[in-house]
This record gives structure tokens, C-alpha cells and sequence, in this order.
């Protein structure tokens, strides 16, 4: 299964961000191509994110990998937003089933267009606890190739029983909110909190909580969204090693509390 892994790798969320505003989306997506994030996930439920994506990798699709959403109560539904996606994008590196909605009715048709080609993996993601076990039936089916969560030090639960399963399963794992929807920016540690990770290329708050996830070995990619192309570009360096390890891993825990 080790095969199917994709990172450890910084992609773009583009929830709240750009959706519709396809200059802003250019300039976003733009400086996060040309620092390296190659990931880009989006969804039919982030208004027009979708669109402006699409054109934003006008000409440079090649370079990218899009990892969008079903968002569907109704197969007929389902399969009209995958038709428009293939009109923006031609095909779809990573299909999730939004939210778990209608997941058993959905994996049949998105199983065929894998296996024809039009897919590369089929993911399933949620954003709460509360359908944590849900998801982890669906993980248990076999037949989801990524899992979508929500991993920072203010939400952990997902070490309890999906981190392992995904391990075990051989599933790559992708984050959502590495940042807690900015509310871990609120308060960033001074210079001298942050001064022992600086051997490990971080020397800013959002670089350090994006470290943290990626450090994990059973993350593969954290999706932070932007509406900034200089913070695009900073935050694409986390991708980089040298890895944190349990202290370094700590010293943030402890900062994100403070
Ligand atoms: N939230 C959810 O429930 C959810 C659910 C499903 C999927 N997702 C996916 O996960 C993605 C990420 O989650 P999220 O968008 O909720 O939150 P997030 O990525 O944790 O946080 C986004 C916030 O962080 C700020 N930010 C990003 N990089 C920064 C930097 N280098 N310096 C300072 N501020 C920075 C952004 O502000 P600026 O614009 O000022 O940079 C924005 O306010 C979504 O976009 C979406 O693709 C989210």
C-alpha cells in the first residue's frame, strides 16, 4: 500500500480564499506554483472556488494536482459536478466525498471512473468529531484511497482511532484547518519562543503549526488556505525537511496553549 502515500507535502485550501474572484485566485495560485505547492483542494460547496481554480491553472495544469469534492445528496447530482469539473480541470487527481454525504451512494460511480481513468484516487473527508466513527467505517471499506481531517495542536482527536487506521490501511492522509481557520494565528509566540526551531528552517508561527502536522509521519499533505500569495509562498517551505521530532513537536504544543 506504501505506494499510494503522496507526501509529506503543503498543498492550497481554497475554502473562504479566492472562490470568484479570479484575479485574486491567479496572483494566490500563481505564487504557490512557483514556490512548489503542487496540491490544490477546492470543492462545489466553496462558491465559486472551483471555477477560479480552474482558470487559474489555465496553461499550467500540468504542473498541478486537484484534489476536489462530490457535495451531493443524489448520484445525478454527484455526477453533474464531476462533469464540471473535468470542464475546468480534464481530470481529477484526488474525487472526495464532501462531508460523507451520500458516500455509499456515490463510491460505485466514482470507483468506475477511476478504474477508467478519469480518477486517480477517491478520498473521503469531515471536518467533526461527532462523525469521526462514521468516517471510519467508510475508511474501513477498503475502497477509499485518502482520508480528509481536521489536525492541529487545539484539534487532536483524529490521533485517536483515524491517524491509526489510516496507517494501518495504508491511506494517505490529508489536513484540513493546519491552522485552526487562522485562530492559532491570533497570539504567535515571540522570536525567542520560536528561536529552537529555527535548525528546522521555521521561523514563523504559521511555518512552525504547519511543521508540526507534517512531522507526523502518518500526514501526507496540510492544505492551508490563503488569500495572501506571500503567505503561499512562505508556507510552501514547511514541506521541507529536516522534520520535527518529539520535542520540537512539544515546544509547539506548549505555544499553541499559551
Ligand atoms: N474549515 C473546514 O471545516 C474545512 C472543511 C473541509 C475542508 N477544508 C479545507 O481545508 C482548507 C484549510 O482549512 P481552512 O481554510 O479552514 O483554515 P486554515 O488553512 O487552517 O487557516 C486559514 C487562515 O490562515 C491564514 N493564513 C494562512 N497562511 C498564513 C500565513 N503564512 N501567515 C499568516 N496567516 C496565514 C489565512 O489568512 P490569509 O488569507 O491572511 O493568509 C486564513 O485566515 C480549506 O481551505 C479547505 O480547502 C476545510
Amino acid at each position: 500500500m506504501e505506494e499510494r502515500k503522496l507526501g509529506p507535502v503543503v498543498g492550497l485550501g481554497t475554502w473562504n480564499s479566492f472562490g470568484g474572484d479570479d484575479e485574486l485566485a491567479g496572483d494566490v495560485v500563481g505564487a504557490a506554483l512557483g514556490s512548489g505547492i503542487q496540491l490544490f483542494d477546492s470543492s462545489p460547496m466553496y462558491g465559486r472556488a472551483e471555477r477560479s481554480l480552474g482558470r487559474a491553472l489555465e496553461g499550467k495544469r500540468e504542473r498541478a494536482a486537484v484534489a476536489t469534492k462530490i457535495w451531493a445528496p443524489t448520484v445525478e447530482q454527484g455526477r453533474a459536478q464531476f462533469e464540471a469539473q473535468l470542464g475546468w480541470y480534464g481530470r481529477i487527481e484526488i474525487e472526495q466525498v464532501h462531508n460523507l454525504v451520500s458516500w455509499r451512494e456515490q463510491l460505485p460511480w466514482l470507483e468506475k471512473e477511476r478504474e477508467a481513468g478519469r480518477i486517480d484516487r477517491i478520498g473521503v473527508t469531515h471536518y467533526a468529531p461527532s462523525s469521526f466513527h462514521e468516517l471510519a467505517e467508510a475508511m474501513r471499506t477498503g475502497h477509499f484511497d485518502t482520508v480528509q481531517l481536521p489536525y492541529n495542536p487545539h484539534e487532536r482527536e483524529c490521533e485517536r482511532e483515524l491517524l491509526p487506521l489510516a496507517d494501518e490501511l495504508g491511506m494517505a492522509v490529508i489536513v484540513m484547518r493546519p491552522l485552526g481557520e487562522g485562530e492559532l494565528l491570533e497570539r504567535p509566540p515571540s522570536d525567542d519562543e520560536l528561536a529552537p526551531l529555527l535548525d528546522f528552517g521555521v521561523e514563523s508561527w504559521p511555518l512552525a503549526l504547519l511543521k508540526w502536522a507534517l512531522s507526523d509521519e502518518r500526514i501526507d499533505v496540510v492544505i492551508p488556505a490563503t488569500r495572501n500569495p506571500l503567505h503561499a509562498a512562505q508556507n510552501a517551505r514547511a514541506g521541507e525537511p529536516p522534520w520535527f521530532g518529539p520535542d520540537e513537536r512539544g515546544l509547539v504544543e506548549r505555544l499553541a496553549r499559551a
